[in-house]
């Protein structure tokens, strides 16, 4: 039994075709792996336009829409589900702000990149989009069922 008062969550985290490229996956990986979250699903893919452009839906009116849907595709990409209590919002401050001259030194897009066309990582903004975005890249027995023992890291 944990006393957690935050909410069990999962968010979608995507090292973008930027990351991969730059060999950033392994210290990507260990940022969420050292703060404490469960890798629940993990894969490289190479997106489809249709799904870069479904999951940034939201965005389609905005100017910079049919750019983030090229560079998106142009590469393979690293999914991942990582959940834990409080973990969208946790993981939002891990990555930092859109724009990386923007981020804080310490987060990754602050720490690895210079422009918002090529942020290094995406994170979901709400645990209803987490789910909204882990069901558009993962298919059914993707994911893995276990449990990270927490019994050091959670009174
Ligand atoms: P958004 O969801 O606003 O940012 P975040 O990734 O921090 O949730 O935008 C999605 C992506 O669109 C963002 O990661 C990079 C790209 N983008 C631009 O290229 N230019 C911009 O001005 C904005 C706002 C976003
Ligand atoms: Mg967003």
């Amino acid at each position: 039994f944990f006393a957690v008062t935050q909410a069990v969550e999962r968010s979608y985290i995507m090292i973008k075709p930027d990351g991969v490229q730059r060999g950033l996956v392994g210290e990507i990986i260990t940022r969420f792996e050292r703060k404490g979250f469960s890798l629940k699903g993990l894969k490289l893919f190479q997106a489809p336009k249709e799904l870069a452009e479904e999951h940034y839906s939201e965005l389609k009116e905005r100017p910079f829409y049919p750019e983030l849907v090229k560079y998106i595709v142009s590469g393979p990409v690293v999914c991942m589900v990582w959940e834990g209590p409080g973990v969208i919002a946790s993981a939002r401050k891990l990555i930092g702000a859109t724009n990386p001259l923007l981020a804080e030194p310490g987060t990754i897009r602050g720490d690895f990149g210079i422009q918002s066309g090529r942020n290094v990582i995406h994170g979901s903004d709400s645990p209803d989009n987490g789910e909204r975005e882990i069901a558009l890249w993962f298919k059914e027995g993707e994911l893995v069922e276990w449990t990270r023992n927490r019994t050091h890291m959670l009174a």
